[in-house]
């Protein structure tokens, strides 16, 4: 008598959002597929569709009604189909999406990822319409436990060591749709950054919306881990060859944590600390909890520890009541700090918001032309900084051909710079993937660098 085989089911994903999401999308397959799912990227072969989702700006919400609409002609063709919502506008509007959107069969919170299998049965089985948005009140195990399985050849990978947040910035929906804080424990996070090395994974990068409060409490001996404690574990690592993390709080970095640039060989030189506002006025109605003296202090500090350390950050412009001297405040800062590279937005209201509620809000021209200058000087110090890297010799962590072309490398500089290069011959290349190399940069792009592999990176058989 043979066994019959479970019969293979497909799932597409689509991602909005931050890393975080680009994570917990990793962690949703990795579940789906310990129950017979594989992933594929044609959407007309999927019997299950997810749209991982964004609430941070208003953009991003609209993102996801115009994804959905763009699903419901699936939907009327295969009734069979099982769509779910889930990521941050899941969590924020619930059941509310239920009633929303007719063809929706299931809603997913930012705390029931690990449900989905279950849910997902459910929905294909009885046919019920489903709200799983409940928060958890603590970080099970069992959440993470199926670590994401990469695929052969992936080089680098991130490692979500908490969620939530406690800061409650005055704009920011993140707290309402993330939850609490909460530190995974330092033993989980390790095991998970091991199985990574196993399958090749040479580099990490620790996320959380606030990583320098990162509090985990050992399942076995319950004593708790800071942060750069978990980070000089996760750099000796076997196999680890590079480290990351973000996001830092600027109001949380510590002495301690700076003093291990330059210490740690694995540590990348780079740190994202956003700044959002340089005037101290707008900084204390976003309840960003420092002012832009002692952010320049930090900064200052960094590179005391470090002086080639990359910065870069996010800004908010447009921010109820900003004036135009608040902003020339912003453009000072940028001007004086230099970033690496600065992700700039309009303030966009978020619902049950403190700051949504401000009756100063400002017009949406004066925000875009606000932006538009910001994004101008940036582009401007960035090409003028760029352009000072050529001639230099970097050191590029290869992750495998370029997009573009298999006849280029593709990798990463230690401050997150893309640098493609062409490549050597094949079998040189594969064993190239996964090492860091030398690479003499010869031309500055607006988003990635050109380079030339330099001889001495080249393994020595081919010298
Ligand atoms: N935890 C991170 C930020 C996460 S959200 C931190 O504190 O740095 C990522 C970025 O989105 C923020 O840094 C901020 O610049 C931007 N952002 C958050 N809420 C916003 C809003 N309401 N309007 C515009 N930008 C916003
Ligand atoms: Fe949002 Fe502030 Fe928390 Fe960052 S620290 S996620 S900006 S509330
Ligand atoms: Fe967006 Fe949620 Fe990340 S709101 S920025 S996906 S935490």
């Amino acid at each position: 008598m043979g066994t019959t085989l479970p019969t293979q089911r497909h799932v597409y994903v689509e991602t909005f959002g931050c890393q975080m999401n680009v994570d917990d999308s990793e962690r949703m397959l990795s579940f789906l597929r310990s129950t017979g799912f594989k992933a594929v990227e044609e959407i007309t072969q999927a019997e299950l569709i997810l749209v991982n989702t964004c609430s941070v700006r208003d953009k991003a919400e609209q993102k996801v009604y115009s994804t959905l609409g763009r699903y419901k002609a699936f939907k009327k063709a295969r009734p069979e189909l099982v769509i779910g919502v889930c990521g941050c506008v899941a969590q924020q509007f619930g059941a509310r999406l239920l009633e929303r959107v007719a063809y929706l069969d299931m809603v997913v919170g930012t705390h029931n990822i690990h449900l989905l299998p279950k849910l997902v049965e459910r929905v294909a089985e009885n046919g019920e319409r489903i709200d799983a948005t409940e928060f958890r009140d603590s970080i099970g195990q069992d959440e993470y436990d199926a670590t994401p399985t990469p695929g052969r050849g992936m080089v680098k990978a991130t490692v979500s060591i908490m969620r939530g947040c406690d800061n409650f910035c005055s704009y920011c929906i993140v707290p309402y749709v993330r939850g609490r804080e909460m530190s995974r424990s330092p033993e989980d996070v390790l095991s998970e950054v091991d199985s990574l090395a196993e399958s090749g994974v040479r580099e990490v990068t620790l996320l959380g919306q606030n990583v320098n409060s990162y509090c985990g409490v050992s399942r076995q001996t319950g004593s708790s881990t800071d942060f750069p404690a978990l980070l000089k574990l996760v750099c000796r690592r076997e196999g680890i060859e590079r480290v990351r993390f973000v996001t830092s709080h600027p109001k949380d970095i510590s002495t301690e944590l700076m003093g291990l640039f330059g210490v740690e060989p694995k540590l990348a030189s780079h740190v994202h600390l956003p700044v959002q506002s340089g005037s101290d006025e707008v900084l204390k109605r976003m309840k960003r909890g420092y002012t832009r003296a002692e952010y320049m202090g930090k900064i200052r500090a960094l590179r005391e520890a470090c002086p080639d350390v990359a910065i870069t950050t996010d800004i908010i412009v447009g921010f109820p009541g900003e004036s135009e001297e608040d902003f020339e405040r912003t453009i000072e800062v940028v001007r004086e700090v230099g970033y690496d590279g600065a992700f700039s937005f309009k303030y966009s209201p978020r619902p049950g918001t403190e700051a949504a509620a401000y009756d100063d809000q400002l017009p949406s021209e004066v925000k875009s032309e606000r932006l538009e200058r910001l994004q101008k000087l940036e582009r401007e110090l960035r090409g003028s900084r760029d352009a000072l890297l050529e001639g230099s010799v970097m050191e590029v962590l290869i992750e495998g051909p370029s997009k573009a072309s298999d006849e280029e490398l593709t990798g990463r500089t230690n401050c997150n710079r893309v640098v493609n290069f062409p490549s050597p011959a094949p079998e040189v290349a594969q064993a190239m993937t996964g090492t860091i190399s030398e690479v003499l940069i010869t031309r500055a792009y607006a988003n990635s660098l050109r380079g030339r592999i330099s001889e001495r990176s080249m393994p020595c058989s081919i010298k």
